[in-house]
């Protein structure tokens, strides 16, 4: 708690905001750092940033623009923290440069990057958009545009290497795959900016070239684009955007007045930054490390977000009844995970109607419809697989119940029968595994890799899977010799291992399980047959149970990578800021980390799983 004063506050380099009106005394400041004030996207965060907290009795805000410089922005760091604010919130120049500063900063304060993520994970919480599925979303959006006939696209790109730029480019691309008669025939570069994008656009419409569509990654790009087509007489051409600002010349009101095609809803999480600031410093529990910010395309035919499940009406004194439907109780980590559910509910004051699972998909529908015949306000459960989903979401839709995804992931026709997803990013555990096998590896002959994967069908093995090749395989050093089913148990990994081992194989010197259950099995099946896990074969694996770590002390197993099952305090925050009438964000991320064996002695005592 601080005693600043507004002067103080007033007395700080803001390029576009006034002084604090003077109010009660100052309990929180919040030092926001802005890359630059000169792109609309930049000046609506700071907007809502303050608007937010104009509405919080004792939070002061003081704003500095980095005028687009990394060494101005890492200055502004300091000069915050000099100021003695409790909080930075920094919506990063450039992800890669400001990662020293950032790292500086939060050795003293809690930091929340917003928009662009710094590489690591040397913050308190990251907010912003999937850009990669924008850009898929946009790419399939133009393939629908362009129909059977196909046509040539022009990307207009943000700025060279900035995460959003490459991720909104590689959604897109992923968005067109089976569109080989649709040709990305041109990229130009335009650094956010419309005159620029005008600037670039302009002797590319004054060719002769063809246009069939433009994808700007930005709508201040996307209208620079369409001023150079205009110019050439070639207003006809469709032009998507991205941000969706309000405003007569933002993105939404463009869609509205037929300039633009299409654009996004990106909420820019200005709003999202102040709450989670004041949780933080308020010492709340279940604050997540990645928070995913629900975007949606905006056409003239569908204007807004879809709607969704509105809170019931506050019942003071009246306990909120929570329906859970578990996957089972086939690992440690679904076991305290089940327990961590069980106790947070408990803690606060939430009537948990708690259905465990028995491993099959049948009885996690029976279980939801049963909560919802028994008018539960939420219900929340973890998908054991990612199919099949609609009939059953759409019946607790009807009931006027929403759902919460924990855990594991599903894929619905529509994704609004579901409210929000709490859990962890799995592609990220496999990219993490297969970078633990290549710094380990850096050299020397081929090497084959066994993998044990989970549950067939289920969101943990799909995506670790994905990740882990995403990294591996395209290396010529690696080789998957095989890839076998486990089901995330203990004795599925003993006996997939053992059945290879007894039957003609390729050989293999690392091994790569989707849990740590199942490398642990495993390694029982490597010992009988006289092999060395932890030497003649190197095992990752992912969760970080107690028992891993056990094992890697043994030297059994090398590395694994966390994926933590202590769920249930986010779940009843989100729960609880659902019920207050809060928006919830599309996704939270867990904190997560990688342990490889030479760290178990030291972090083993303090694990809590
Ligand atoms: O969905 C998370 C996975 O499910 C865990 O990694 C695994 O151990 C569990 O059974």
């Amino acid at each position: 708690m601080r005693a600043l004063t507004g002067l103080l506050v007033a007395a700080v380099l803001t390029a576009c905001v006034p002084a604090p009106p003077a109010g009660p005394e100052v309990k929180f400041v919040l030092g926001v750092s802005q890359a630059n004030t000169t792109e609309p996207w930049r000046l609506s965060v700071i907007a809502d940033i303050q608007k937010e907290a104009a509405t919080i009795p004792g939070l002061r805000v003081v704003v500095t623009d980095a005028a687009d410089s990394v060494l101005k922005q890492a200055q502004d760091l300091d000069h915050l923290l000099g100021l003695g604010c409790d909080l930075l919130i920094v919506s990063p120049a450039e992800a890669d440069g400001l990662r020293q500063a950032v790292d500086r900063a939060y050795e003293r304060v809690p930091v929340i990057v917003i928009d662009r993520a710094v590489e690591g994970y040397n913050y308190s919480l990251y907010l912003g958009p999937d850009n990669r599925r924008i850009g898929r979303e946009a790419g399939k959006y133009v393939s629908a545009l362009l129909g059977k006939k196909g046509g040539r696209v022009l990307e207009v790109l943000g700025r060279r290497d900035s995460p959003p730029s490459l991720d909104r480019s590689r959604g897109f691309r992923e968005g067109l795959a089976d569109r080989p008669d649709t040709v990305l025939f041109n990229r130009v570069e335009a650094d956010w900016l419309q005159d620029k994008a005008e600037d670039v656009l302009t002797p590319v419409f004054a060719s002769k070239e063809r246009v069939d569509v433009v994808f700007a990654q930005n709508d201040a790009m996307a209208y620079g684009a369409w001023l150079a087509a205009r110019k050439a007489g070639r207003q006809g051409v469709p032009i998507l955007g991205i941000d969706g600002l309000a405003g007569p010349e933002g993105g939404l009101s463009l869609v509205q007045k037929g300039i633009f095609a299409a654009t996004f809803n990106v909420p820019t999480g200005g709003k999202e930054a102040v709450d989670y600031a004041l949780d933080i410093l308020n010492k709340v529990e279940g604050i997540p490390k990645k928070i995913i910010l629900r975007t949606s395309i905006v056409t003239r035919e569908v204007p807004n977000l879809p709607e969704f499940v509105t809170p019931p009406a506050p019942r003071p004194g009246v306990r909120p009844r929570l329906g859970f439907a578990q996957v089972g109780a086939e690992s440690v980590w679904r076991q305290t995970n089940t327990e961590s559910i069980r106790q947070a509910a408990d803690k606060a004051g939430v009537d948990l109607l708690f259905d465990p699972g028995d491993q099959t998909q049948a009885r996690q529908i029976a279980a939801i419809r049963s909560f919802i015949q028994q008018k539960v306000d939420v219900i929340a459960f973890s998908p054991i697989v990612e199919h099949g989903w609609d009939q059953v979401l759409t019946e607790a839709r009807a009931a006027g119940i929403p759902v919460i995804l924990t855990d594991r992931r599903l894929d619905t026709v529509d994704p609004s029968l579901w409210l929000t997803y709490i859990g962890s990013d799995f592609e990220e555990e496999g990219r993490r595994a297969a970078a633990w096998v290549a710094a380990r590896f850096p050299s020397g002959p081929e090497r084959g890799i066994v993998e044990i994967r989970g549950t067939e069908g289920s969101s943990p093995a799909v995506d670790r899977a994905l990740g882990f090749r995403e990294v591996l395989g395209t290396n010529p050093k690696f080789s998957i010799v095989a890839s076998l089913p486990g089901d995330f148990t203990r004795e599925g990994g003993r006996r997939v291992m053992a059945d290879y081992l007894r039957s003609p194989h390729a050989p293999f010197q690392i091994l790569f399980a989707h849990n740590d259950d199942m490398a642990l099995g495993a390694i029982e099946s490597l010992k009988a047959a006289g092999l060395k896990p932890g030497s003649d074969v190197m095992v990752v694996s992912v969760d970080a149970i107690r028992q891993a770590f056990e094992a890697m002390v043994r030297g059994e197993l090398n590395c694994t990578v966390e994926c933590t099952p202590l769920l249930g305090p986010q779940l009843m925050k989100i729960l609880a800021d659902f019920l207050k009438g809060k928006t919830l964000p599309w996704q939270y991320i867990s904190s997560e980390q990688v342990f490889p064996a030479e760290t178990a002695k030291q972090t083993i005592e303090g694990r809590k799983y």
